[in-house]
């Protein structure tokens, strides 16, 4: 009996489970089973859904502002960082064709403690990014109401402390006379809070489309994944057509005068919209939850997130180049940055056909991602990390029943209240972090022969590229690192010490032990863009990890399969 925190399950242990269908004694007459449905175009096109959502119809909008025309450089740096993560998240579905994503793949490479650690914070990516989704979708649903001149009391259709600090915020600009800042968007916040029932601190005021949507959609993962399958194909194929249309048309009004200047914020300003764009890029690694329900994940999974991963890259860098060239990158501090610039040059009813298809597209990231968290659920469930009701499948629907319904929960009521910015921030850094976990999991894999008809990460060492990398980016970023050491709140930067510190780490390693180079380039990639994010999002997500350690300490640990098993004699630990 194994009493480490870092005891490992071996690969073959997870595949010999999946194989003997984890008979469920406790819950006789429920299916231990998923349906083995999806091909790689289904698993293509859910990619796409899950990741063209709220980013590109929404988040895009605040990041062209800050970073002008250049925010086109970050679309291309972090679909690289992303073009790593999937290679790695590739090997790993081909190696490990289970549900449960990174935390399967972390419980196979870094042991039980790291695999609860991800599998903790893959809720952030799930169910928190859900909730971010929720919230653009009832924005946009809400929006979309008006225009058929249905008009829903603001306080049912806002979280409580957007409203409570329009309504501060309104009265600071009223006072001191600066009432041409007050905007329409802010007038309607607080519109919610001087209308909503209730009185003083006390007023009822709640996202309710928000809440409704995660409920239809939580309604649908639960009856089964070929009707999700069927609800996914026909979104996507909307969501890519108006996506085209919007390139399309939108190139005939670009003025290429709105390129220039390319950076007006420096790098630096591009570098603020890091956590809008690559909340942008979140949901091909979702795609790896289903493995259990595919036709052949060992081949299929890995070619669906890199094909779905490529089809959105290129719509992206094409629809910032077309966003910030038809209007001046300074108007487009909007919440719907894409209806916006076609209304802006005139083109009303395109914009209002680009308001359904966001509602449309972010219900369906919504699906993919509510179907996801289940799964990973299951996954920790049959390990005994959480209680069994979360692995049971339901015996008529095949779909882990308790853990879908949970997920709503979860998802449904914060979406109620939290606010977009706060969640769409611990979702990206939630994100990369499980990135981390795989790209590192992978330089723990034993190598492998490649094999005909399964995904092979090929190797490349990087034992001097890398150094070499390491050598020229401290050269050209002498100044920044200088800079570093200056100003006041040094605590305030470090994160950017951490990347730095880490870097050389993985540098001095690659340079020792030859690492494979496509992990290595993701986790750098990864390190760097969570430095960029905001100190408060770190101390916010350490925040959640302790939470984390404390339930794993107070359940998981004691009642882990793992732990009760006598030895692996037949699944060597060791070995892998
Ligand atoms: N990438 C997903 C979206 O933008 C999370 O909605």
């Amino acid at each position: 009996m194994s009493k480490s925190i870092f005891r490992k399950k071996s690969v073959s242990k997870i595949l010999a489970d999946v194989a003997s269908g984890f008979s469920d004694s406790e819950h006789p007459g429920t299916a231990s089973h998923l349906q083995k449905a999806l091909t790689t175009k289904d698993l293509t096109l859910m990619g796409i859904a899950a990741v063209v959502g709220a980013g590109i119809f929404s988040t895009i909008g605040e990041a062209s502002f800050n970073g002008g025309p250049g925010v086109t450089l970050l679309f291309v740096l972090t679909a690289i960082t992303c073009g790593f993560s999937a290679m790695c998240y590739a090997e790993f579905a081909s190696r490990i064709p289970v549900a449960g994503s990174a935390y399967t793949y972390a419980y196979a490479s870094f042991g039980e403690l790291i695999a609860w650690i991800i599998g903790w914070d893959l809720l952030m990516e799930y169910a928190i990014g859900n909730i971010a989704v929720a919230i653009s979708w009832s924005e946009y649903f809400v929006n979309l109401l008006e225009g058929f001149h249905i008009h829903l009391p603001a306080w049912v259709t806002l979280d409580y402390f957007s409203a409570f600090k329009a309504h501060e915020q309104i009265q600071q600009l009223t006072a001191s006379g600066h009432t041409a800042d007050i905007t329409e968007r802010l007038r309607h916040a607080a519109e919610a809070w001087s209308t909503a029932p209730g009185s003083g601190n006390f007023r009822l005021i709640a996202n309710i489309p928000a809440l409704l949507i995660v409920i239809i959609i939580t309604y649908l993962v639960y009856i089964g994944i070929r009707e999700t399958k069927k609800a996914t194909n026909a979104m996507v194929y909307l969501k890519i057509a108006v996506v085209l249309a919007v390139i399309v048309i939108g190139f005939f009004y670009v003025t290429p005068a709105n390129w220039h200047p390319f950076l007006p914020n420096g790098f630096g300003g591009v570098m603020k919209g890091v956590s809008g764009v690559f909340f942008a890029y979140i949901g091909f690694d979702a795609i790896s939850t289903t493995a259990e329900e595919c036709q052949n994940p060992q081949r299929d999974l890995p070619k669906g997130m890199i094909y779905s991963l490529v089809i959105c890259t290129i719509l992206y860098i094409l629809i910032a180049l077309v966003l910030t060239g038809m209007v001046n990158y300074k108007d487009l501090q909007v919440g719907d940055p894409l209806a916006f610039v076609f209304s802006k040059v005139g083109l009303k009813n395109i914009s209002y056909v680009i308001s359904v298809s966001a509602v449309i597209a972010t219900a369906s990231v919504l699906l993919i991602f509510q179907l996801g968290q289940p799964r990973i659920w299951m996954s920790m469930s049959r390990d005994g990390l959480l209680p069994k009701a979360f692995s049971r499948i339901h015996p008529k629907f095949h779909t882990p029943s308790f853990a879908t319904i949970v997920t709503g929960f979860v998802v449904a009521v914060p979406a109620l209240f939290l606010n977009l910015t706060e969640v769409t921030n611990l979702t990206s850094i939630g994100t990369l972090f499980a990135f981390v976990l795989v790209c590192g999991g992978v330089l723990l894999l034993p190598r492998e022969a490649a094999v005909k008809g399964k995904f092979h990460l090929p190797y490349i060492n990087s034992q001097f590229i890398v150094p070499v990398m390491f050598i020229i980016g401290v050269f050209f970023g002498r100044h920044w690192i200088a800079n570093l050491f200056e100003g006041e709140a040094l605590h305030h930067k470090f994160p950017y010490f951490l990347f730095l510190i880490l870097s050389f780490t993985l540098t001095v390693f690659a340079f020792i032990k030859k690492l494979s180079l496509i992990p290595v380039l993701g986790l750098l990639s990864c390190f760097y863009l969570m430095a960029e994010l905001e100190y408060e999002s770190w101390i916010r997500f350490l925040a959640w990890l302790i939470i984390g350690l404390v339930i794993y300490f107070s359940y998981g640990y004691k009642h882990s399969v793992l732990g009760k098993q006598k030895s692996e004699t037949a699944f060597s630990d060791k070995k892998e």
